[in-house]
């Protein structure tokens, strides 16, 4: 017998169970993001490579390890399955004229990426990502906004123990002066370095700041920092940024050593971090990338965004009991005799004409075994319909779960008696 096939490693199926959990979340979103005025974008999954080496950087983890890049074999382009949103996003909004045509825009997307990494949990191959992207705005306003917009969502979700950090790269100038300090200060420490801090000196030496090596940490420690080479204008933007975050209440740690690992980032840079995950804590990712625009060929415009992981944030939402109960229909229509199965058909459509969900039983069985799939599936209200019953026109109605007895109705009557059940109190004010 041949062996069964099962999913790739690290790219995972979402059954009914979760993917119920799933939706209930991307419903709780799309009004989140509707609220703060953003619209919806969808970009192919598939893109030119160039557009990722381009826009995240050569020399960073996505680009040099954790692409997946294939040949087209029809026509030998390069090309590669997104491992993130925002280069697909600018590329999009560049293509289509969106920034120089419909003035600055507000958007988001939602869906699967794909980064070669080592599963574990809260680590995935294809893992998903609700992104939001800014463009064509250059104010600390729109970063406060989506730091804020943040903390909204966690409130509403009712998360706990998530913290935001927060740092500012600075501009490209002031990032390559600060780059020259730190070279030189770690080629004096040179024999200290590990084998990746020695491959990053020259090629992406602020990324060893971001090093989890504790043999590390003191020579760290004591690096030239970002901080003390911002200019002006980089120094009146952040603190503008952490006013607005002030005003709003929302606590923040600045962390000078959160760099993040794609290059397109300039000025503010956050993460929000909990410890309720183990090591793969961050749930959301962001900051200004004024420079990117430009970069993959479009009109200098600034922009910024952020980035949450779907998969971390509902492991975070159940953790905090959030997540509800798997979805029960109104209804389960029982039936048995060929008559009672066309009245069955009639009935539910009926039903759900007014807006009901209702699960109708198909195949064979007895009254007792429907009767019991009715019970398990959670439906408040049971549907029988026998010879009698199909023979009278008339629909038997059981409440599975509160209190009332067996009624029968006619087919014209029937979503009048089930609203009587499901929403008794509205019946009493004289309502539904
Ligand atoms: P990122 O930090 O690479 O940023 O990813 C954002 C978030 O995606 C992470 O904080 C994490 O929650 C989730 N994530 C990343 N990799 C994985 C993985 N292998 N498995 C599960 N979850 C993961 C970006 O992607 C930027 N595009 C964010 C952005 C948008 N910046 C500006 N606009």
């Amino acid at each position: 017998m041949s062996k069964t096939l099962q999913a790739v490693r690290g790219m995972n199926d979402i059954l009914p169970d979760d993917a119920e959990t799933w939706e209930h979340f991307e419903d709780i979103v799309r009004d989140w993001l509707k609220s703060y005025g953003y619209r919806p974008i969808r970009m192919p999954i598939v893109e030119p490579t160039p557009l990722f080496k381009r826009a995240i950087g050569e020399v960073t983890d996505i680009v040099e390890k954790e692409m997946y890049s294939f040949e087209d074999a029809l026509n030998g382009e390069q090309l590669t399955l997104r491992p993130e949103g925002t280069a697909s996003c600018v590329r999009a909004a560049i293509q289509h004229n969106l920034v120089a045509g419909g003035g600055p825009q507000r958007l988001y997307y939602h869906g699967p990426m794909f980064r070669h990494e080592r599963p574990q949990k809260g680590r995935y191959r294809q893992f998903h990502q609700i992104g939001v992207e800014a463009l064509g705005f250059s104010g600390p306003d729109v970063d406060a906004e989506h730091i804020i917009m943040c903390a909204r969502l966690w409130e509403e979700l009712g998360l706990e123990d998530v913290a935001l950090e927060l740092n500012s790269l600075g501009s490209a100038a002031e990032r390559a002066q600060h780059r020259a300090a730190l070279i030189a200060y770690l080629e004096e420490h040179k024999a200290q370095l590990d084998e990746d801090g020695q491959r990053r000196l020259y090629s992406n030496p602020l990324r060893i700041l971001d090093t989890k090596n504790p043999a590390l940490q003191e020579l760290v420690d004591g690096a030239p920092r970002l901080a003390d080479y911002l200019g002006e204008d980089s120094r009146a933007h952040f603190e503008a940024v952490q006013v607005l975050l002030k005003d709003a209440g929302i606590p923040f740690r600045i962390n000078h050593r959160l760099v993040r690992g794609l290059d397109y980032y300039n000025r503010t840079v956050f993460e929000w971090v909990t410890t309720r995950l183990g090591a793969q804590g961050t749930v959301c990712a962001g900051g200004r990338y004024d420079g990117l625009v430009e970069q993959l060929g479009g009109k200098p415009t600034p922009a910024a965004g952020f980035a949450m992981g779907v998969e971390r944030l509902l492991a975070l939402w159940q953790e905090c009991g959030g997540g509800g109960e798997p979805a029960a229909p109104d209804a389960y229509v029982v039936h048995l005799g060929e008559s009672a199965r066309r009245l069955a058909f009639r009935a539910a459509e009926a039903l759900r004409t007014h807006g009901f969900a209702v699960l109708l039983h198909c195949g064979e069985g007895s009254f007792k075994s429907q009767m019991k799939k009715a019970d398990a599936s959670g439906a408040a209200v049971a549907l029988v319909i026998g010879e009698d019953e199909a023979a009278a026109g008339e629909i038997g109605l059981k409440p599975l779960r509160g209190p009332g007895g067996q009624q029968r109705v006619s087919l014209e009557s029937l979503s009048e008696a089930m609203a009587a059940i499901l929403y008794p109190e509205e019946e009493e004010d004289g309502g539904v």
